[in-house]
């Protein structure tokens, strides 16, 4: 995707967009054109921060998909540009601008997701305020409403080394930071993070993959059973999200006779000779050929 020439393009047919010229680099345009090689296919694409309007009608005019927008000011003076560029391109039921409209408003946010989305919402890209808060903020809103295998785009996430981008919590790069943390800890159903100069893109699971979040229990004492059924095994009880009765749970590598309770509760039966050690045992959810984060079950010697 050449989003230079998608620009250029976009200029000859509606000259008056000369004023309007989105904000990005050529290192972001190198970025984009990686990014969307790697989502699949776009429906939808919402962008935190709009500015003049440039980048909105790049998204268009280049993936022709639906394109929300969102930005914390009032209309700016090329607002009226592009309502003309939304008539005459025939967008009025592709292209919403939402100003006056913080990202941070988490209500605001779900209703125009609610309303405008095309089937799915496919990607994000927050190049709005380059603070650490509302760009937390909007990432909790945002991200569990991305679809499976959507991309969440934090531009200019190296911004707090600038003056004027300060704020009490710390520059945005926290954000990055605390993101990369919570993938270790599994937070969040994120499968990647890639870091760029010029922008931050964070991959969510594919469809069914699973996120194990708590083994209830988490530990035994050699020997002993817990939650005990008939036969003298245990059953453990798995909290996590995006289960499916495909699930199966591993304990040690050894597949367990798995009961699907909900998308957030699986139970498992572990037979006794599994707990007759001592030892730190992984348990991990296998789901149409993916396997999930593992969590530890701790076997203590008696
Ligand atoms: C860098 S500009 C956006 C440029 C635009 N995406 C482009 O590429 O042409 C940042 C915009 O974010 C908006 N903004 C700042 N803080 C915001 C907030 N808390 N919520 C929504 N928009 C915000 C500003 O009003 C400004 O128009």
């Amino acid at each position: 995707m050449d989003f230079n020439a998608s620009w250029r393009d976009a200029v000859e047919r509606y000259p008056y967009l000369v004023q309007l010229p989105p904000f990005k680099t050529k290192w972001l345009y190198e970025a984009y054109e990686a990014i969307f090689a790697q989502v699949g296919r776009v429906r939808t694409v919402l962008e935190l921060g709009m500015y003049q309007g440039g980048s909105v009608v790049l998204w268009r005019e280049s993936l022709r998909c639906r394109v929300i927008g969102i930005d914390l000011s009032v209309p700016p003076k090329t607002a009226e540009l592009l309502e003309r560029y939304v008539k005459e391109s025939g967008s009025d039921n592709d292209l919403f601008c939402f100003w006056r409209t913080n990202q941070m408003d988490a209500d605001a946010l779900g209703e125009i997701v609610k309303k405008h989305v095309a089937e799915t919402l496919d990607v994000v890209i927050d190049d709005a305020s380059h603070l650490y808060a509302p760009t937390r903020r909007s990432f909790e809103i945002l991200f569990p409403l991305l679809r499976p295998a959507g991309v969440y785009v934090i531009e200019d996430w190296t911004a707090g080394e600038r003056p004027d981008f300060q704020s009490p919590e710390g520059p945005i790069a926290r954000v990055v930071h605390e993101l990369i943390d919570e993938l270790g800890k599994a937070a969040w159903p994120i499968q990647s993070i890639e870091v760029r100069a010029a922008c931050v893109s964070i991959f969510k699971n594919p469809a069914g993959s699973p996120v194990l979040r708590q083994l209830l229990p988490a530990r035994n004492r050699v020997g002993e059973s817990f939650n005990a059924q008939p036969n003298g095994s245990s059953a453990l009880a798995i909290a996590c999200s995006d289960a499916s009765l495909e699930s199966v749970v591993m304990f040690d590598k050894t597949p367990l006779v798995t009961t699907f309770g909900s998308a957030e509760l699986l139970t498992a039966v572990v037979p006794q000779d599994l707990l007759s050690r001592a030892g730190e045992y992984e348990v991990f959810v296998r789901q149409n050929g993916i396997e999930s984060n593992a969590l530890r079950f701790v076997v203590e010697a008696k």
